[in-house]
This record gives structure tokens, C-alpha cells and sequence, in this order.
């Protein structure tokens, strides 16, 4: 996926719930080396804050990236191939943008509605709705309601430009994360980012809703995961940090980063939690902790290794051949 713009960088042109931003400046020193991410998989792609973190520093030869949200997906193939559209587009939204603009753009029905067209609308309502939210109801129509903001940014017209060019080239995929053991290949380094598990039992309950995803789904993922790991593929996947993810990915390396997300809304309910990296490869960072003449990354934030998941690997060394 070679990009005819290579100095620009993109950033996520959506808010998306679990977006992965503040994550990146640990998660780098947790990625194979660059030599190693020649294909990219990104199979819960959201607003793809990983994929262009990696596009920005190794510059994958290919790429896929898929969803099972059909409107998210759209929006990246309007962007990969008709962004000078949707920029009109969402000029437009920008000019006429009220109360009133927001409620009948959001009641359109997106089945009339051309691939552009579409993606200016989800773009549009993403940057104005209530804290970016996308939920839809059991018709499948989005019923976030508007935000409060003064100033929207609602075109980023550099931004767009730079996600179409770093989008250039790459496989978009609507669909299931179990598909991805139909186009992964040995050697493909793949990043899964579910929908977390929730830290408490009760919020269990409003996970059971419509696309919800529960134990049994976490639970098919981590099979996915281990089926990947024998097909010779790296894979790294993130989770919230509780027993249940702990006994799903046992014997592989299980690294903690330093979430500092606000999970409460009474801010003094809110700090600092560690969510869960999974690893089936050793990452550069970790070679030169073992081997102190090699340089080291600048400025890595510390991710902590856990006794048991340096075990583990002195395990998989001994036992299984997990790299390609
Ligand atoms: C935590 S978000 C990913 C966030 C992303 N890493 C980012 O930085 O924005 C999880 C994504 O998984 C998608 N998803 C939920 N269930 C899925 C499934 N069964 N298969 C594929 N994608 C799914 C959701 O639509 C959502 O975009």
C-alpha cells in the first residue's frame, strides 16, 4: 500500500469509543520489528488509530483492515477513493450546521444514500453528536442525540487527504473477526482490538443488548488468536485486564499498559487502570532489555512484563515454534 503523499500524517478522522490514541506511545515499543510488518491486519478496525500509527512508521507494503460496521466501513472507501467528494460534502454540512441540520441529516435514510454521501453524514453527525457516540437502534438507525459544542470540527481537509493517501492500496472489509482466518497469511502481523470486557458484572447486563459482545464472543476470539499463532502469524491483542482474559490467552506474553481512562463519571471515582496486551512474539523492546549494547527506542513509557508471561515464553521457546 505504497502512498502517493508520504509526508503527511494522518490521524483518526472519527471519535470512536475504545479509540486507541493514548495508548500509542507504549504500544510502539510492543510491535514486531519493521522488517516484520510487511501485510497488516487490523480486524476491529474502529477509527483505526493503530493502523495509522503503523502506516506512519513502517509503511506496510499491504494492508487489511474490517469492521462489522457497515457505515464505519463505508466511510474508509469513500475516503480511500473519493475524498475531494466528501470534503465538498462536509463543507457543506459545515455551513449549514444547527439544531435543526443535525436532526434531519440524522433522520435520512442511509440505503438512499450514495457511498459519499454517507460517509460525509457519519463523519458529520460523529464530530457533532453527543461525545461521539455511535449507537442505532433495533432499526439499525443512528439515535445519538446532538452534542453540545460551540465550534465542531467538522472538515479536517489535510487530515482527509492524509487518510486517503495512507489508506491507499488497502483491503476494506465489512464483516466478522472470525473471517479473519480466511485471508490471514504466515508472516501477516495482525492487531485485534475488541470490544473490551466489562471490568464489572453489572455492566454485563447493558452489554447483552443488540451487537452486543459477551464471553462466548471473547471466548471465540481467543481460539481465532491461538489458530492465527499456529498458522505463523503475529498477532497482538488488547483487552481489559480481568481473570477471565487472563485464563483465555494463558501461556502467551501478557503485558500491562497504563490505561489512565476515565471510567467513572464522579472524577474522583476516576484514575489510573492497566489493560492487558497479548503478545505471541517477542517484540524489539524486549530483545534489547536482554541485550544492553543495542540501542533502545527514545523515550519509551515503561510497559511492564509480568514473571509469569517471561515463563510463558521460556515455555513457547522451548515448546512451540510461534514465529514465522
Ligand atoms: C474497541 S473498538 C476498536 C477501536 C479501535 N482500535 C480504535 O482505535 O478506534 C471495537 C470495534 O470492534 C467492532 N466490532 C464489534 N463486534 C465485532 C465483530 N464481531 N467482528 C468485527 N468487528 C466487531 C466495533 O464496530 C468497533 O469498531
Amino acid at each position: 500500500m505504497p502512498s502517493r503523499r508520504r509526508n503527511e500524517t494522518a490521524r483518526p478522522f472519527l471519535k470512536w469509543a475504545g479509540g486507541k490514541t493514548q495508548l500509542l506511545a507504549q504500544f510502539e515499543v510492543l510491535y514486531p520489528q519493521p522488517s516484520q510488518v510487511k501485510r497488516y491486519l487490523e480486524p476491529f478496525v474502529g477509527s483505526a488509530a493503530v493502523f495509522f500509527h503503523i502506516r506512519n512508521l513502517y509503511q506496510p507494503e499491504e494492508g487489511v483492515l474490517a469492521d462489522s460496521n457497515a457505515e464505519l466501513i463505508n466511510a474508509y472507501r469513500a475516503i480511500q477513493q473519493e475524498v475531494e467528494k466528501v470534503i465538498r460534502l462536509l463543507a457543506k454540512h459545515r455551513k449549514a450546521h444547527s439544531r435543526e441540520h443535525y436532526y434531519r441529516i440524522r433522520a435520512n435514510r442511509p440505503s438512499e444514500m450514495s457511498c459519499a454521501e454517507l460517509a460525509a453524514r457519519t463523519i458529520y453527525l460523529n464530530k457533532t453528536c453527543f461525545n461521539g457516540l455511535y449507537r442505532v437502534n433495533s432499526r439499525g438507525g443512528f439515535n445519538v442525540p446532538i452534542g453540545r459544542y460551540e465550534d465542531p470540527p467538522i472538515l479536517d481537509a489535510p487530515n482527509l487527504r492524509a487518510a486517503s493517501a495512507a489508506l491507499h492500496g488497502v483491503e476494506l472489509r465489512e464483516g466478522h473477526f472470525r473471517d479473519t482466518l480466511r485471508y490471514a497469511r504466515k508472516g501477516d502481523f495482525i492487531y485485534f482490538d475488541p470490544p473490551y470486557q466489562p471490568l464489572s458484572s453489572t455492566a454485563y447486563f447493558t452489554a447483552y443488548t443488540r451487537n452486543s459482545f459477551g464471553p462466548a464472543d471473547q471466548e471465540e476470539l481467543a481460539e481465532v488468536f491461538r489458530l492465527l499463532n499456529d498458522r505463523g502469524c503475529r498477532v497482538m491483542l488488547s483487552n481489559s485486564d480481568t481473570a477471565l482474559i487472563r485464563r483465555l490467552y494463558r501461556g502467551f506474553d501478557l503485558r500491562t499498559v497504563d490505561a489512565r481512562r476515565s471510567i467513572n463519571s464522579k472524577a474522583n471515582r476516576r484514575g489510573a487502570i492497566t489493560e492487558i496486551v497479548v503478545l505471541n512474539y517477542e517484540p524489539p523492546e524486549s530483545r534489547a532489555r536482554e541485550t544492553p549494547s543495542r540501542t533502545q527506542r527514545a523515550d519509551p513509557r515503561p510497559v511492564q512484563s509480568e514473571k509469569r508471561s517471561r515463563r510463558s515464553m521460556k515455555q513457547r521457546r522451548t515448546q512451540t515454534a510461534v514465529h514465522p
